[in-house]
């Protein structure tokens, strides 16, 4: 039986916080509210519970966790060294949506570096989740609180279609801020390297380490689907039920080429999802249309992005067509997860307006 307790975001009931905190620090499962997405959590210094969360999730066990934070001394204690440019992007931009990975110190459960020497670690930006961990009184070990493969949740309701009876409880918060993860750096090398975009750009980070590496996997034209090149990349994210093709180049040419390919698909008797910038909903008649934020709009595309997927699948759509996102500020995230997404990528040339 989950426990579903609804909470002010700003200000939770610390009675309700209390209690939560205290399944976490026995072994449960917690799902809770961040500024990105609902994170699921349980404690990162117990194997068992970690174990929890994998299966909860249906998560394959060789990928690692993001640990949780709500203070900085806590991170001294969990790590093997902070080394400066480290300490000086946590200072900036905690709490916040960035996640560091540096070298691990031995103390978090083996399950959460799933057998990797470096920890990833963050300190979230929202009320209901910095108060449950330090009600907890341990390290928080939390991924995205959706089923394995599934788009990551915005909001409680979601948390509460993929997993309940899988979980303890569910703090409903209201819907996350921002809507796609935190940005993931690894600072364990010698240069800091991007390996998921989020919340912060890497123009950001850059202002305070100075020049960042980009995983190979997201150089522009390296997500081939299906064919995965680094081990991060094998597993297909964010995914909706039905297949999705994601077209991407200059506005114009996606509508023109997301139009044909509907025409096509309708005549072939299939239902077709559209997602598409919500002034464009009128383009394509025929289709299950969804909106996802103005065009020009990261943030508010970011934030409706994965609410969007679920609902397509909601509609048991045959196939999706999805409009690319420029892959400016946010939109950078935005566009990565459509990639991860995507069964499917067509590229009309250029990327920009
Ligand atoms: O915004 C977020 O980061 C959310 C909220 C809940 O905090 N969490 C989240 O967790 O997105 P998850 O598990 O869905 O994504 C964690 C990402 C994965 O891509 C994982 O492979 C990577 O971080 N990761 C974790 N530890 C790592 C490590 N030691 N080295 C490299 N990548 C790591
Ligand atoms: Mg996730």
């Amino acid at each position: 039986q989950t426990k579903y307790w609804v909470v002010d975001g700003k200000e939770p009931d610390p009675g309700i916080i209390r209690q939560a905190g205290e399944i976490i620090r026995n072994g449960g499962l917690v799902a809770f509210p961040t500024e990105t997405v609902y994170g699921l959590g349980a404690s990162a210094l117990d194997d068992n519970a970690v174990e929890g969360i994998f299966r909860a999730k249906g998560r394959p066990q060789d990928n690692p966790l993001i640990v949780h934070v709500a203070d900085m001394d806590r991170v001294w204690e969990l790590v093997s060294g902070v080394p400066a440019r480290a300490a000086g992007l946590m200072e900036k931009f905690w709490p916040g949506p960035l996640t560091v990975i540096l070298r691990d110190g031995g103390v978090a459960a083996k399950k959460v570096t799933a057998g990797l020497d470096t920890l990833a670690l963050r300190m979230p930006d929202h009320p209901v989740a910095l108060a449950l961990i330090r009600a907890a009184g341990v390290p928080v070990a939390a991924p995205s609180a959706n089923l394995s493969g599934r788009p990551s949740p915005t909001t409680a309701e979601h948390v509460r279609n993929d997993l309940s009876g899988r979980l303890d409880a569910i703090l409903d918060g209201g819907p996350a801020g921002l809507g796609v993860e935190s940005t993931v750096v690894d600072l364990s090398g010698e240069t800091p390297v991007l390996l998921r975009p989020g919340g912060i750009t890497p123009g950001q980070i850059e202002s305070v380490t100075g020049r960042i590496l980009l995983d190979p996997s997201l150089e522009p034209g390296a997500v081939i689907p299906g064919k995965p090149r680094s081990p991060g990349m094998k597993y297909r994210h964010y995914a909706p039920a039905a297949p999705l093709v994601l077209v991407e180049g200059t506005p114009s040419r996606v509508t023109g080429i997301v139009r044909q390919m509907l025409e096509e698909n309708l005549l072939r008797g299939k239902r077709v999802g559209v997602l598409c910038r919500e002034e464009n909903a009128g383009l394509y008649p025929g289709a299950a249309v969804v909106g996802a934020g103005a065009g020009g709009e990261p943030g508010e595309t970011a934030s409706k992005l994965y609410a969007a997927l679920r609902r397509l699948d909601q509609l048991g759509v045959d196939l999706i067509l999805a409009e690319g996102v420029e892959p400016r500020g946010v939109g950078l995230a935005v566009a990565n997860r459509l990639r991860r997404a995507a069964g499917k990528i067509i590229n009309t040339g250029q990327l920009h307006e």
